[in-house]
């Protein structure tokens, strides 16, 4: 990525000096009149002298975020003044641009925040900032969302794919170049979400309740990174409670830990719609409110509580001049936003090169990859959506890509025409109903609308009453009944396959709809129907009333049937949202699910089999869909059968790799009967040509899991109701420090694939480990390194994230067995070595001591453990703090 086009630059040169020939009267006279505009005063000064100026009704204006503004997605600036609005675009995993004139909305969709964690690598990530500082610059946006620092504390968080994975220092490794990335630009990034909000199910209202130890050396500890290391500007607090109180108003949260204690000098913004207070979050530390009107509770609200004494004119004073003082010394004042075309294959490349490093090779037996095209004749492209390239991550942070590349044909352009490169989808498409709990959805080409066989899936008519009354608004045949509206079906929210056809937004309210046609089985067996819904579901089968659901909760009820292969069963789904107040909140919610005996597979998945019977290689490309909202699926189970899928396909042809398009971590109970799979997350808009490169070699995979992958939902340290999703709207982190891997070890819980684990196509061989603690400079810091010598064994150049882990510290309470204290990436060539020196982080030797409130490294030997993951340790050595 070219950082300043020269050209840019002679003009803006050349706009200088002849301003500078024409106007030097007016330009003063505009320094005298705004003398805040004088560079070469300090941020803090221009704030301050700005500050005098505005009145008491201009400044809580200016804190207070105004819906009448574009999209909702600006804080008016003060055209009096001279300060510009607060034009704000979500990250963190591109610019989501919410303005349709601009750039058609497009800009470049960048690997998933989760990805970029797996490369593990810092210059990785102050590139992904930098693109994304630029393109926001570029599309008129100050202010970026981004990046996600909440920690991913279940392996089945729906947001995961926003976070930088389960480790507090990988994390805050990341983060800190990212955000001075993005603010190279002109433009703030926003660290998000301040605090414990780690779960959607009850995202508004749960209570995370967790001790301050793990506060401290968790949770905030990457926001505290990139306030201390990286000049954050800005920290958006979350809708959920901390500790019984609301985030945007909890004065521990905001003024003790954020501001005094850890030294923000930048300031708060609400979440979209988190503030509930006027007085109360004012007084907290809260310093501005994002659009959130009608629902917003300063502006007139403020200014009266300020009138009537219940918060000072300094409070407001003090949110004020945070807010300006970020403004000045990040440049927004001296150079206002741009709209410059993104250019758009310029910017993919980063993109690839950013993918194809994020890619991690789970398992390859018997160099199963990479794929040699000229020994190959045929490859079958199979999954759901292999030939959409809109894998991504649903919710605010979709972007809408410049162009994309589809696995399918990033796999077809790189085979070129010697090989036959086929598609078959295997399911149907995975959706946003994918999200729900319950088993998969009954597949299409079981379902016939008119019942005669000829069309798949069901006559499906809609109406925007709770009733069924009227016509209907919308009649048309649904490939499945798997529906998740509202929220997740607003425009540029939703994720889904180009392939399923849009509802309407008039049905993200209240709504009922009936589905009507047959069903026929494709084996003689017992199959389980299920629906889950929320509101209320009705399943008829053949007139008879089979499930019954009623419910203000998102419920799942089945039940076991006969059914004979091809004999013809009428079914007819009822559903109402519910009124207004209740279901209607989450929007409609519904699944019409099965679970097939063992060997009974539908037209679609046999499709694909025959395929891969046919082919040389068969590669299944899988995919969940995951997005923010208002539920988490605990089940790990890849949706619409997809496991079943692989054994098939796999039976049918040994050759059969697995690409993995997800953002969180998946079961996989199948990963024997396959012999290589790669992890490629929700990889951008490149992510076709990138999985190719990695299939064929052309890149040698190097990604690490910065996520634990659990054998199932039940084998994990979070896997208590009390931790999720809660009892009675608490959700206890009891787990406490020992997140991730950490609460594995600890719990020994052995997990499908650890931490830290990734393959090479070639190998790397650990010597000689050396870890020395000295004390340093005036304040005898101590300072901890590991040296060790890293060869490539094998035939091809590759690179290693060699991982130091600290092990239990000689201290009074309880520590990680292994605690990530710092890593490295190195690149080798074949049979070449190197003397690799790591820094290690001084907060993994030590804890946070509750009785005195800080950080106490105890003295002693401790473990230190070398490897290529959390599991796979090579060396182990110790050093002794003094
Ligand atoms: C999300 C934030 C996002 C905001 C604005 C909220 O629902 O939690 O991450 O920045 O919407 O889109």
């Amino acid at each position: 990525m070219k950082k300043k086009p020269k050209m840019k630059f002679k003009l803006i040169m050349l706009t200088l000096i002849l301003s500078l020939m024409v106007t030097p009267f007016s330009a003063l006279a505009a320094e005298t009149s705004q003398p805040w505009m004088n560079k070469s005063l300090s941020a803090k000064e221009r704030a301050n002298l700005l500050l005098e100026k505005m009145t008491l009704e201009e400044k809580v204006s200016f804190v207070t975020g105004n819906l009448n503004n574009f999209y909702g997605f600006y804080n008016e600036g003060l055209e009096r003044l001279g300060i510009p609005a607060l034009t704000m675009a979500d990250g963190p995993a591109g610019v989501r641009i919410a303005n349709p004139d601009i750039q058609d909305k497009k800009s470049t969709a960048l690997p998933a925040p989760i990805a970029l964690a797996a490369t593990w690598d810092e210059k990785a990530a102050k590139t992904y900032g930098e693109l994304i500082g630029n393109e926001a610059f570029n599309t008129t946006h100050n202010v970026v969302l981004g990046p996600g620092l909440d920690i991913a504390r279940f392996p089945w968080g729906e947001r995961n794919f926003e976070s930088l994975g389960e480790d507090q220092l990988l994390q805050s490794k990341l983060a800190v170049p990212y955000v001075n990335g993005i603010q190279s630009y002109p433009v703030m990034a926003t660290a998000k979400h301040f605090l414990l909000n780690n779960q959607e199910t009850e995202r508004f209202t749960i209570n995370s309740v967790a001790s301050e130890r793990a506060i401290q050396e968790v949770y905030a500890r990457p926001f505290a990174d990139v306030i201390q290391k990286a000049d954050l500007s800005s920290v958006m607090c979350s809708f959920n409670e901390v500790n019984g109180t609301s985030a945007c108003e909890n004065e521990t949260l905001l003024s003790d830990i954020l501001k005094k204690q850890i030294g923000f000098e930048g300031f708060v913004m609400s979440d979209y719609g988190a503030n509930y207070t006027t007085a109360e979050s004012a007084n907290a530390g809260l310093d501005l409110e994002t659009p959130g009107a009608p629902n917003g509770h300063w502006e007139e609200k403020l200014l009266k509580a300020v009138k009537e004494g219940q918060v000072s004119e300094k409070q407001i004073d003090d949110m004020v001049s945070r807010v300006l003082t970020e403004m000045f010394s990040k440049g927004l004042f001296d150079q206002p936003v741009q709209n410059n075309l993104i250019p758009a294959e310029e910017h993919g490349e980063v993109a690839r090169e950013i993918a194809e490093q994020s890619m991690v090779l789970m398992k390859n037996e018997k160099n199963a990859l990479p794929l040699d095209k000229d020994a190959l004749d045929s490859i079958a492209v199979i999954g759901p959506d292999a030939d959409n390239a809109s894998a991504a991550g649903g919710g605010s942070s979709l972007v809408i890509p410049t162009y994309t590349v589809s696995p399918l044909e990033g796999i077809k352009n790189y085979a070129g025409e010697d090989t036959k490169v086929t598609y078959a989808p295997g399911s149907d498409p995975i959706s946003a109903g994918d999200i729900l709990p319950g088993p998969s959805a009954v597949p299409s080409s079981l379902l016939s609308p008119g019942g005669n066989g000829k069309e798949s899936g069901l006559k499906g008519e809609y109406w925007t009453n709770l009733h069924f009354e009227g016509e209907p608004y919308l009649t048309r045949t649904d490939n499945q009944v798997n529906f998740n509206l509202g929220f997740y079906n607003y425009d540029g929210l939703n994720a889904q396959s180009p392939k399923l056809p849009k509802t309407p937004g008039e049905f993200n309210r209240e709504m009922s709809a009936r589905w009507t046609g047959a069903i026929a089985a494709p084996e003689t067996g017992e199959y389980v129907l299920s629906l889950s819904s929320l509101g209320t579901g009705k399943l008829y089968l053949d007139g008879k009333l089979l499930i019954d659901n009623e419910s203000k909760k998102l419920v799942t009820d089945q039940k076991t049937v006969s059914l004979e292969k091809g004999e013809k069963h009428q079914v007819r789904i009822e559903y109402s949202t519910g009124e207004a107040g209740d279901a209607q909140d989450f929007g409609a919610m519904i699944r019409f699910g099965w679970e097939p005996p063992k060997d009974a597979i539908d037209q679609k998945m046999q499709e694909a089999v025959n395929l891969a019977k046919k082919s040389d290689v068969a590669v299944v490309v899988t995919h969940t869909y995951d997005s923010e909202g208002y539920v988490d699926n605990n089940s790990l189970d890849l949706p619409n059968n997809q496991a079943q899928l692989i054994e098939k396909v796999s039976e049918a042809n040994p050759n059969t790799i697995v690409v993995q398009m997800s953002g969180r971590a998946v079961q996989m109970d199948w990963q024997d009967d396959v012999p290589a799979i790669v992890q490629a997350w929700f990889a951008g808009q490149e992510q076709g040509n990138a999985i190719a490169n990695v299939l064929f070699g052309e890149v040698n995979p190097s990604g690490k899991l910065p996520i634990t992958f659990p054998v199932d939902e039940l084998n994990t340290p979070v896997s208590d109701e009390i931790q999720f999703p809660g009892v009675e709207g608490i959700s206890e982190y009891s787990e406490g420090v020992f997140t991730g891997y950490k609460g594995y070890e600890k719990e020994g819980i052995k997990p499908a694939f650890a931490f830290g684990h990734g393959l090479s196509y070639t190998t790397f061989d650990y010597k000689n480990v050396k870890a020395k603690a000295k004390t340093k400079g005036k304040n005898k810091d101590t300072e901890i390194t590991v040296d060790l010598n890293v060869r490539n064994t094998g035939d091809v150049t590759g690179s290693e994230v060699v991982q130091v882990y600290a092990g239990k510290l000689p201290a009074k309470v309880d520590t990680p067995a292994k605690q990530l204290a710092g890593f490295k990436k190195v690149e080798l060539k074949p049979g070449k070595q190197q003397r690799v020196k790591i820094t290690l982080d001084a907060k993994a030797f030590s804890y946070w001591d509750e009785k005195s409130d800080q950080w106490v490294m105890p003295s002693g030997k401790v473990p230190i453990y070398v490897g290529s993951s959390s599991e796979d340790i090579r060396l182990v050595g110790s050093v002794h703090i003094r």
